[in-house]
Formats: C-alpha cells, sequence, structure tokens
C-alpha cells in the first residue's frame, strides 16, 4: 500500500437510517478520503460503506469492533447508544467518539434533566413541574391545551398536546400507570404557539458552532394533520433567519449549555439539537437532543462545504472546534421522506421499491432508511415506517423543491405515504 493510502483513517457511523446514510455521505466527501465503516446500516448505505452487523444498543459489541478494526472515529448517530454510554466506552478504550458521554446525553434521555439545565442556564423554556401520579398531574393544569412529556426516550412518541381534560388524564394514565414506556416521571408543560424551528450545533465540550437552520414537518398528512411521526420532510435554510439572527439563537440556545455542562464537569461533545418554538415573545426552547436530527441532517449535511471529517473529529477534542467556522452551500435543500403504508401506526414491509436508480439519475440524493434487502432475490424491499429520503439541491427553494418531488414520484412501493406541501412555506416565503 502507498503511503497516501495508508493514511486514510478509518471511521466507523453507527446508526441505520437516513441521517446515517447523509452522515457517509458527507465523510465521504471529505479530502481526508476515510474509509468508512457502518453498524448495522443498511442496503443504500452499503453502497458507501463497509456494513457490521453489529445492533445500536449493543455498546460492548461497537466498542470491540472500532478497537478491532482500528478506527480512528465513530460518529454514533441515534440517542438510544448514546444515553447507554456508548461515547463514554470508546473514550474510556482511546477512540475518538463524535457524541456525548451518558451523563451529557441526558439532555435527551430525562425531559425534567433538560427543563433543569434550560432553567440554570437562564435558556427560555416553557413554564413546567414534574408529576409522578396522575391526580399530582391533573392537579398542576391550570389550562388546556396542555402538553405532557415521557420523561424518558419515547422514539419521539411521549409528547402529548391534551386539548381537554379527558384527554389529559388517557395521557397520564398512559405514562403512568400502563406506563407505555417503562417506569417514569412526567413532565407537564404550558402549550406554546408559534413556528418550529431546528438549530445544530457542533460542539467540542467548550463551543457551540452553530450549523444551518432547518424545519422540520413532524405531522403525517399535509397542512399538519393528523399525528406526529419522526418526520416527514425537512429543508434549509429558514426563510428569515440570517446569519446575524442564527448567531443570536445560538448564543441563546446553545452556547449557555455548553457552558454549564462544562461547569458541571460533564462537558457537551457531539451535535446540540435546539427544537425551538419561534413565540410571539421571542425564541423558546422545547427540547434537546443529543445528535443529529432525522430528516434535518439529510437536508443540512448536503448543504455543507466544510471537511465533515475534520469537523466531526475536531469536536471530539476539548476546545478542538476554535476558530471553525461553518461554510454552507448558498443555495436550498428540499428533503421529502417516502413512509410506508400504516406508518405511523403500523407500518407495513416486505413492499418492493421500484425506481431507485431513476430518481438517483436526475442528481438527487436518495437516502435509504427502513429498506432491506430481500434474500430470495436481491430485490430492495421496505423494512420501517420511513422507508427512503430524497434531497435535492437548488439555487432557489421553489428550484430545489420541484427537483426533490419530481425525483421522488419516480420511486414507487405499495402505500407509499408522501407529504406534497414539504418545503411549500419556503418558497412561498422566498416569492413573497
Ligand atoms: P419533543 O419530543 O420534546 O421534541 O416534542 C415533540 C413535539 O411536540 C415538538 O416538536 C413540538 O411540536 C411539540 N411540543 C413539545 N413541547 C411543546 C410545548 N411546550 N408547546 C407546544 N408544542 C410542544
Ligand atoms: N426530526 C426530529 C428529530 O430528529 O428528533
Amino acid at each position: 500500500m502507498s503511503p497516501a493510502a495508508d493514511a486514510r483513517p478509518r471511521v466507523l457511523v453507527v446508526g441505520a437510517g437516513g441521517r446515517e446514510h447523509a452522515i457517509v455521505r458527507a465523510l465521504g466527501r471529505s479530502a481526508a478520503r476515510p474509509e468508512l465503516l457502518c453498524a448495522p446500516g443498511n442496503p443504500g448505505i452499503e453502497q458507501e460503506a463497509r456494513l457490521l452487523a453489529i445492533a445500536v444498543d449493543d455498546i460492548g459489541g461497537l466498542a470491540d469492533a472500532a478497537e478491532q478494526e482500528g478506527c480512528d472515529l465513530v460518529v454514533i448517530g441515534p440517542e438510544v447508544p448514546l444515553v447507554a454510554g456508548l461515547a463514554d466506552e470508546l473514550t474510556r478504550r482511546g477512540i475518538a467518539a463524535f457524541g456525548p458521554s451518558a451523563a451529557a446525553a441526558r439532555l435527551e434521555g430525562s425531559k425534567e434533566f433538560a427543563k433543569e439545565v434550560m432553567q440554570a442556564a437562564g435558556v427560555p423554556t416553557a413554564r413546567w413541574s414534574v408529576v409522578d401520579d396522575v391526580a399530582s398531574g391533573m392537579a398542576a393544569i391550570e389550562r388546556y391545551p396542555i402538553v405532557l412529556k415521557f420523561d424518558g426516550l419515547a422514539a419521539g412518541k411521549g409528547v402529548v398536546i391534551a386539548a381537554d381534560a379527558a384527554q389529559a388524564q388517557a395521557a397520564l394514565e398512559d405514562f403512568l400507570v400502563a406506563r407505555r414506556f417503562g417506569a417514569g416521571r412526567v413532565v407537564v408543560e404550558d402549550c406554546l404557539v408559534g413556528e418550529e424551528l431546528s438549530l445544530l450545533a457542533l460542539c467540542d465540550g467548550v463551543r457551540a458552532v452553530a450549523m444551518a437552520p432547518a424545519q422540520d414537518y413532524k405531522r403525517i398528512f399535509d397542512g399538519d394533520e393528523g399525528p406526529n411521526t419522526g418526520g416527514m420532510g425537512s429543508y434549509s435554510p429558514v426563510p428569515g433567519i440570517d446569519a446575524d439572527k442564527m448567531a443570536e439563537l445560538s448564543a441563546l440556545v446553545h452556547q449557555p449549555i455548553v457552558d454549564l455542562m462544562r461547569e458541571r464537569g460533564t462537558p457537551f461533545h457531539g451535535v446540540l439539537y435546539a427544537g425551538i418554538m419561534l413565540t410571539a415573545e421571542g425564541p423558546w426552547v422545547l427540547e434537546y437532543n443529543v445528535r443529529f436530527g432525522d430528516p434535518e441532517t439529510q437536508a443540512v449535511l448536503p448543504r455543507l462545504r466544510s471537511d465533515a471529517y475534520e469537523l466531526l473529529s475536531a469536536a471530539t477534542r476539548p476546545g478542538g472546534l476554535a476558530g471553525t467556522e461553518l461554510d454552507f452551500d448558498d443555495g436550498w435543500a428540499v428533503t421529502l421522506v417516502l413512509a410506508g403504508a400504516g406508518y405511523p401506526a403500523a407500518p407495513q414491509t416486505g413492499d418492493v421499491i421500484s425506481g431507485l436508480d431513476e430518481a438517483a439519475r436526475d442528481g438527487a440524493e436518495v437516502t435509504h432508511a427502513g429498506t432491506a434487502r430481500r434474500e430470495s432475490d436481491g430485490a430492495i424491499v421496505t423494512a420501517g415506517g420511513r422507508v427512503l429520503n430524497v434531497t435535492a439541491l437548488g439555487p432557489t427553494a421553489a428550484v430545489a423543491r420541484d427537483a426533490a418531488y419530481a425525483a421522488a414520484h419516480r420511486i414507487d412501493f405499495a402505500g407509499r405515504q408522501l407529504r406534497g406541501d414539504i418545503a411549500l412555506r419556503a418558497v412561498e416565503r422566498a416569492s413573497a
């Protein structure tokens, strides 16, 4: 092997969704030409990285693999391994891990902890209380609608906006009596009104460096109707959020958290994702996630012109991002999610997917989420609720949006669900 080939870093990406596919792609564009591994990955990621058949919650197995493979960097996609301490285990073994320690990941793992930290750091957030039985929960409610949040991880299903007492009672019983997500308390929180914004920052324990803003569409149907999902589409940037506004928002929602976590001896490394509501009284934080958002990442990373490998590596070192300015493409990115029949309640699987090559041929980026390769004939079939993402870039929101829809319409499978109004808001505002 030539010395240049020898010097290629080896990177393991942990996860199996569209977010991880987008991370693999961004790393693949790095000048360092990293050798890419992904655990467990999916049939789309398999085209771009060597897959390791290790589940995301197998902390020992993932750390062993990273060690045996001599990985220079492990990028942890989902929250479950972060909350379970994968970054700690890798750090203990001397392997650079992109993602927070278990102690810092509590910002996502516990809503109560997140609220306490927001209050201590002076971050604006809705008024709340914490309860552990149904009667106290009902007594804590002063007006409807009210927001009820299960305190632990619940795969995006732990937040209920109750319109009346009957709905509140049902949600509290589901969380605290039926224990749908296991034992845990409930945060009772005032309901905020406004537009939502996802603002992600790369953090090196000392500093938060804001990435491009994005907007996510949480509901399954057009016009924000129907049940919440993991996200049905996204776009970036966001009209009205220019560089100055971004800096102002990040100083309000990211840096105080990074400062406080550092003071407490649990420095935050990785992505700090602030879910923000732009209320009439200003920006308020709804929640923190401790990882890249999905599907926001599929819209944000294709716009990143800075070197993803250098950035993610730097963020693992205390203060490693000092002097870093992120460079993003001036254009727009629109990401559409193609979901399976029955999603989000009971997604149907095993349907054959057609048109993947045709969609990619037009220059759109197709990332895989819930797909599998059928053993009998190698066909790509649906294997989860959110099946595929299609991202297109363009000089305007309208161009990116049209290209994303043109590509998405080339892909088909039984019962395909695709919202028709993703990024329409951005197009309308840009032309207003
Ligand atoms: P979370 O799991 O905390 O992200 O909450 C999921 C979604 O619930 C958010 O993206 C919001 O749409 C909504 N939400 C959470 N907290 C509030 C709140 N205080 N007021 C209104 N909506 C909320
Ligand atoms: N798109 C929402 C999330 O990643 O939690």
